[in-house]
C-alpha cells in the first residue's frame, strides 16, 4: 500500500474509534483518539500537499477539533460522523442521547495505542506509573511485600491524565478495560451496579487466566464525588465499586488486576474512596522546557517560518495545558491550510501553502486565555499536599 494510502487509512481508523468512544460516553478516550485522526490528517496533507482530497481531510480534522472542544466543554452534543462512516443520525443518537446503553457498549476493551513518547513531559508521574503498575506486573518476584493496586491520576484538565492511562495500556500485555464513571451512572441506568461487578469479574478473570488487567475509570469525581445524589441506585453503585476495590487489595497478594482512576476533581471525592486508591499522583501543567518539547512535537511535521521561535512560544504559553498548547499548533496549521484554499491558489497543483509564521502562532496565543487559572493550581497543590501521604 502507498504511505498515503496508509496514512488515510490509519486516519479514518482512528475517526471511527472516537466515534465509537465518543458515542459510549468514553469522553476522556474519545478525545485521545479524534486527536489521533487530526494528527494523522495533518500528517497526510503535509506530506502530500498537491492531493486533492486535502480540502476534505482538512475539513475533517476542523470537525473532529470542534467536537474535542465540545466534548472538553462538556457539551452535550451528538458525535460527528466520519465521511466513512455508513451508520445513519439516528443511530448515532441512541447512545449519545443519554438512553440506556448495554454493558459491552461502555466498556472498551482495545488498546489506545499511546506510546511513552507521546506522553511529554511529566517524568515524575510517567516514574510513579511505571513503578505502581509497569515493573509489578513485569516482575512480582521482585515485589514481595505486595504493591498498590489502586492509582489515582489527578490534576488540572488537558494535561494527560487519559493519555498516560492510555500510555501504560499499550506498555504491557494486559487485558484494558476502560470505562467513564459518568456514562456508569447515566447510561447503565438500573444495571450500574450488576454491571460493575461484571466489569471486575472480567478483569479478575483475565489475571487469574494469567494476563493483567487494569480497570481505567475516567472521570472518577462524577462516580465517586462527595456531592453526587445520594438517591438509592446512586449509592448501591458506590458501595459496589468499594466492594470490589477491597476485594482486589485484599485478596491474593499475586492478582493483577489495578484500577487507575483519573480525575480533574480530587476535591470532590470522598475519604473512602481516596483511601482505596493508596498511590496519588499529580498530573501537574507543563513547565517551561516540557511546553518547549510539546511546540517542538506538535511542529514536527509542519513548516515553519525562519522567524518561529519555539523558546519564546514556551514563554509566552505559561499556564497553557498540553491541551491548550496542541490545539493551538493544530489552530495555526489550520488557519494557514484554510486561507490557501480560500485564497484559490490550491488548484493550482504547484503551488503549497505557506510556511507558519511566529505572528500565526502569537494570534491564536493571544485570542485565547488558560483553560486553567492559578487558583485551579494551587488547589491541586494543596490537595496533594493534604492526602499524597495519608
Ligand atoms: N503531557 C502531554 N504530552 C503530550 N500531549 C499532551 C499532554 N497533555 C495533554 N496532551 C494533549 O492534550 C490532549 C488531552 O489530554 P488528556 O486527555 O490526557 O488530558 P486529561 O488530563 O485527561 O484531561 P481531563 O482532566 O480534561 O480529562 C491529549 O490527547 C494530547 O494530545
Ligand atoms: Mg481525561
Amino acid at each position: 500500500m502507498e504511505a498515503s494510502q496508509e496514512l488515510e487509512k490509519s486516519a479514518t481508523n482512528y475517526a471511527l474509534e472516537a466515534v465509537r468512544l465518543d458515542k459510549q460516553g468514553s469522553k476522556g478516550m474519545a478525545i485521545t483518539m479524534y486527536q489521533k485522526a487530526i494528527e494523522t490528517l495533518l500528517k497526510l496533507v503535509q506530506l502530500y500537499p498537491e492531493y486533492s482530497l486535502n480540502k476534505v481531510y482538512i475539513q475533517r480534522a476542523i470537525a473532529y477539533q470542534e467536537r474535542i472542544k465540545a466534548l472538553q466543554g462538556a457539551v452535550p452534543a451528538t458525535p460527528v460522523q466520519p465521511a466513512t462512516e455508513g451508520k445513519t443520525a439516528e443511530e448515532t443518537k441512541t447512545t449519545a442521547g443519554g438512553v440506556k446503553a448495554s454493558y459491552e457498549e461502555l466498556i472498551v476493551k482495545e488498546k489506545p495505542n499511546v506510546k511513552w513518547e507521546e506522553v511529554v513531559g511529566l517524568e515524575h508521574a510517567k516514574r510513579a506509573v511505571k513503578e505502581a503498575i509497569v515493573y509489578p506486573v513485569q516482575r512480582p518476584d521482585l515485589f514481595p511485600l505486595g504493591w498498590p493496586r489502586g492509582i489515582l491520576l489527578f490534576g488540572p484538565p488537558g494535561c494527560g491524565k487519559t493519555l498516560l492511562a492510555a500510555a501504560v495500556a499499550t506498555e504491557i500485555d494486559a487485558t484494558f478495560i476502560s470505562v467513564d464513571a459518568a456514562s456508569i451512572m447515566s447510561k447503565w441506568l438500573g444495571e450500574a451496579e450488576k454491571n460493575v461487578a461484571k466489569l471486575f469479574g472480567s478483569a479478575r478473570k483475565s489475571a487469574l487466566e494469567g494476563k493483567p488487567a487494569i480497570v481505567f475509570i475516567d472521570e472518577l469525581d462524577s462516580l465517586m464525588g462527595k456531592h453526587s445524589n445520594e438517591v438509592g441506585g446512586e449509592v448501591r453503585v458506590r458501595n459496589q465499586f468499594l466492594k470490589e476495590m477491597d476485594g482486589i487489595i485484599d485478596k491474593g497478594k499475586k492478582l493483577h488486576v489495578y484500577v487507575i482512576g483519573a480525575t480533574n476533581k480530587p476535591w470532590d471525592l470522598d475519604w473512602p474512596f481516596i483511601r482505596r486508591f493508596q498511590k496519588r499522583i499529580l498530573v501537574p501543567l507543563p513547565d517551561h522546557h516540557s511546553r518547549l518539547m510539546m511546540f517542538k512535537l506538535y511542529t514536527s511535521n509542519l513548516k515553519l517560518a525562519p522567524d518561529v521561535d519555539l523558546h519564546e512560544l514556551a514563554r509566552i504559553s505559561e499556564g497553557f495545558s498540553g491541551s491548550d498548547i496542541k490545539d493551538v499548533c493544530q489552530s495555526a496549521h489550520l488557519k494557514v491550510i484554510g486561507e490557501f484554499f480560500e485564497s484559490g491558489q490550491a488548484v493550482n497543483k504547484m503551488a503549497k501553502p505557506r510556511p507558519l509564521r511566529m505572528d500565526d502562532f502569537r494570534q491564536i496565543l493571544e485570542e485565547r486565555k488558560p483553560s486553567v487559572s492559578l487558583d485551579m493550581i494551587a488547589s491541586y497543590n494543596r490537595w496533594f499536599e493534604a492526602f499524597k501521604a495519608l
